[in-house]
């Protein structure tokens, strides 16, 4: 079943209640311990698993395997086309975690990691899954989301992805300001505490206010963005063991702003808008007034950013970037697996390297998921993977 706006991604279906496989245990860790010589030898590390994972049905990660497996896990994000920098990621083991309470301040600690200018890759470490228990989870796809209302007249204000959540979170009795940019709360779920809801400071929020260098009726539109993307809600898995809240993060390329949330007709949907301050004429496709507004959106996103000083980059840059990190991974010996519908940007593909080649997909591991109740909850609260009929 196609659900709109959340698309398939290859993705192994999770038995929460089986124990880890040994099989990719050992595959995991001989790669692992190859690429790092510096861990010292294999073998020992895998009777010491073999034999925990008979005792318990899963076994505990050291400090550097947790480690260099979350930089494997980005490394084959097939859909990620900011890959060439998967060796500095910055990751904090938050394993010893347990109430909402102490998960909450530690994703704020995340964010304030990741800086608010000079952004560095993050990703904060919970819990494993423990084979048939109960585990914590954030609801929120990310870290840092707008609100979404539905009027009485039925126009959107807000983030139109966000209505169901937003809903959701009324119905725990959270309260927005009913305006086109309100940070939602997160949805923390523990399994000895069920949900609770946490409102981020406002230390833990950059936002850009979006300006245009040519413009000026553009602050009119009253348009802002966060600085940083936190997916929250996706599984990483490494060497069979499963960390279900994980949350990372990077820094934007303007295009996911400017031509997707900006833009997309189910999300702030504002090329009408701003082609009419433009004054292009709308009557007729050909005139290409979506494509000359998607352009100066583009510009304002890219140029607001840069002058706030928050870190952001371009798809034409980005592009020679990927192109670079394919060349390093060659030359290391490793296939690179990617999905040539998410690295094309999504404008003036063609003027960009990545358009013009195939890429494989492949299901390397370690790797990130997103699971079918991960999508649900984070759709609308609900634990079921497609709409109520
Ligand atoms: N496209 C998503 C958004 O607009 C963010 C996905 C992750 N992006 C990133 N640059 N790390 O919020």
């Amino acid at each position: 079943m196609i659900v709109p706006g959340y698309r398939d991604q290859p993705t192994e279906q999770w038995d929460p209640v089986a124990p880890v496989d040994p099989g990719e245990a050992e595959d995991f860790l001989r790669r692992c311990y190859l690429e790092n010589p510096r861990l010292g030898p294999v073998e020992p590390r895998l009777a010491i698993v073999r034999a925990q994972i008979a005792a318990t049905g899963s076994y505990v990660h050291t400090t550097e395997e947790l480690s260099h497996g979350a930089k494997m896990a980005w490394r084959n994000a097939g859909r990620c086309i900011g890959r060439l920098y998967w060796k500095s990621l910055l990751v904090l083991d938050r394993r010893r975690a347990r109430t909402a309470d102490e998960i909450f301040s530690l994703l704020v600690r995340h964010l304030q990691t990741a800086g608010d200018g000079q952004l560095r890759p993050v990703i904060s470490i919970f819990a494993a899954a423990q084979p048939g228990q109960p585990h914590a989870r954030v609801w929120n796809e990310q870290l840092i989301r707008y609100a979404g209302y539905r009027d009485e007249d039925g126009r959107t204000v807000g983030d139109a992805r966000q209505i169901g959540f937003t809903s959701a979170m009324r119905g725990f009795g959270w309260r927005g300001k009913g305006e086109h940019f309100d940070v939602l709360p997160l949805a923390i779920e523990t399994p000895a505490e069920g949900v609770r809801l946490y409102d981020l400071p406002e230390r833990a929020i950059r936002e850009v206010p979006i300006t245009h260098p040519d413009y000026g009726w553009f602050t009119e539109l009253g348009l802002r963005w966060h600085a940083v993307p936190a997916i929250s809600n996706m599984r990483l898995t490494i060497g069979g063991v499963h960390y279900p809240l994980a949350p990372f993060n990077g820094w934007y390329m303007g295009t996911e702003v400017g031509a997707r949330n900006f833009a997309d007709a189910d999300r702030y949907d504002l090329l009408p808008t701003v082609a009419a301050r433009l004054g292009l004429d709308t009557s007729r496709e050909s005139t290409l007034w979506r494509d000359r507004a998607l352009v100066e959106l583009n510009r304002a996103v890219l140029f607001s950013f840069e002058r706030a000083g928050v870190k952001m980059t371009d798809h034409h840059t980005e592009s020679e970037r990927f192109l670079t990190h394919l060349r390093n991974e060659e030359k290391a010996g490793r296939s690179v697996p990617a999905d040539w519908t998410w690295i094309v940007p999504p404008m003036s593909g063609s003027l960009t390297g990545v358009f013009h080649r195939y890429y494989e997909e492949m299901d390397l591991r370690p790797a990130f998921y997103l699971d079918d109740e991960a999508i649900s909850l984070a759709r609308d609260g609900s634990r079921c993977p497609y709409p109520h009929p």
